[in-house]
């Protein structure tokens, strides 16, 4: 098992991801990046990043390792991803992944929000660095915001000093050490502890700290419930005939279960989408007739949320792009939390009789329409 060797924490998961990247990024570099990203992640790249001179690029598919190597240019300087990616779970192999980054002299930058180290983890896979949303499951109650940088001290700053020249370059002027020299493999965290979040200033609160202790004393627990969980609310939701499909890694007939075995024994999460055949129409009744999960866009609570990612977290995008990811009308995101499986199950039987109810009352005074409408040829 292959431990972190230092952390950073900061105010939160965005201001992680933010001082991770920046500790290794300057204006005029450019990074590679899995297509499937929280969306916050990915117009603070976008939007962002491109105003401070950084480009990213999306590779198209993951899983083939070519269309990252073409994609890399002399300015390329990190790989970036996430574990379990969500709404639609689909899986990146984590360890191909890393291969590629170590050939290429890059180091990989993974999210881990949505496993946790219970899942997984990444540095045991070739990952370099890892972050974390710390508001999600490592907190557990939505109480606080936090954010983490792991460093896993395995890549070789020193080895690449035109790269990353923060690294190599006297930090006091000429005749001081630079930072490989005084923290050598742990220099990247030094760096963006005192130089990036120290003068950018995304502190986590005291308060906020002891909030995320106060969640972690019981992370194991809660994941593994969520996972258990998890795992039967996909398996039923995958029996209904409303249900056109189910994102979830856990299921065999789910594209990234091989993966999901392979890389995630422990269970494959809790934050996955669905998608329902009667689209919006369905949606809106579904999530208007749950009492259980609450319609929240957090993720990683100990209650179950849910929520619409068409209209929500994914509304700036056209419809065009959002069928191309996957969001469709129909789906609906779930975070399942630790709640007894019987009563997560019971809301979901209740909420789905709403939906076939409102289906034939629809169709019935369609029919009544219709009917009507005939009225005057008829007579
Ligand atoms: C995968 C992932 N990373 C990072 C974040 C950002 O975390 P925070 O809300 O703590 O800024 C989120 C938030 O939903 C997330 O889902």
């Amino acid at each position: 098992m292959r431990l972190g060797k230092h952390s950073l924490l900061v105010a939160s998961g965005q201001a992680a991801i933010t001082v991770a990247l920046l500790g290794i990024l300057k204006a005029g570099d450019h990074f590679l990046s899995a297509p499937s990203l929280y969306e916050g992640s990915k117009t603070l790249f976008r939007e962002n990043f491109a105003r401070f001179g950084i480009e990213v690029e999306f590779v198209d598919d993951p899983h083939d390792i070519e269309d990252w190597r073409r994609r890399v240019r002399p300015n390329t300087r990190a790989v970036y991803g996430e574990t379990i990616p969500n709404p639609k779970n689909d899986l990146i192999d984590i360890g191909q992944i890393a291969a590629f980054a170590r050939d290429e002299g890059l180091p990989f930058v993974i999210d881990s929000t949505a496993s946790t180290p219970y899942l997984i983890r990444p540095l045991d896979h070739g990952a370099s660095i890892v972050v974390h949303s710390a508001s999600k499951f490592l907190s557990g109650h939505g109480a606080s915001l936090a954010g983490v940088v792991i460093d896993g001290g395995s890549f070789d700053w020193a080895a690449y000093p035109d790269k990353f020249p923060q690294f190599s370059t006297p930090i006091g002027g000429p005749g001081t050490p630079t930072l490989v020299e005084k923290f050598g493999n742990t220099a990247y965290l030094e760096y963006t502890r005192t130089i990036i979040a120290g003068r950018l200033g995304p502190v986590l609160s005291p308060l906020n700290a002891f909030l995320l202790q106060q969640g972690l004393e019981t992370l194991s627990l809660r994941v593994g419930q969520h996972s258990r969980n998890a795992l039967t609310v996909a398996r039923w939701l995958d029996a209904q005939p409303e249900v056109e499909s189910v994102d979830y890694p856990g299921l065999p007939s789910n594209p990234s279960y091989a993966i999901a075995r392979t890389y995630y024994p422990r269970g494959a999460g809790s934050v996955f989408g669905f998608t329902l055949r009667g689209g919006i129409r369905d949606a809106r009744t579904l999530i208007d007739s749950l009492e259980l999960f609450s319609r929240m866009s957090h993720l990683g609570d100990v209650r179950s949320l849910m929520l619409h990612p068409g209209t929500t977290s994914h509304a700036h995008l056209s419809a065009e792009e959002r069928d191309r990811l996957g969001i469709f009308p129909g789906l609906v995101r779930l975070s399942v939390g630790i709640e007894d499986e019987n009563d997560l199950v019971a809301d979901l039987e209740q909420a789905f009789a709403a939906v076939r109810a409102t289906n034939a009352g629809t169709a019935q005074a369609h029919v009544a329409a219709l009917d009507e409408a005939e009225l005057p040829l008829s007579a």
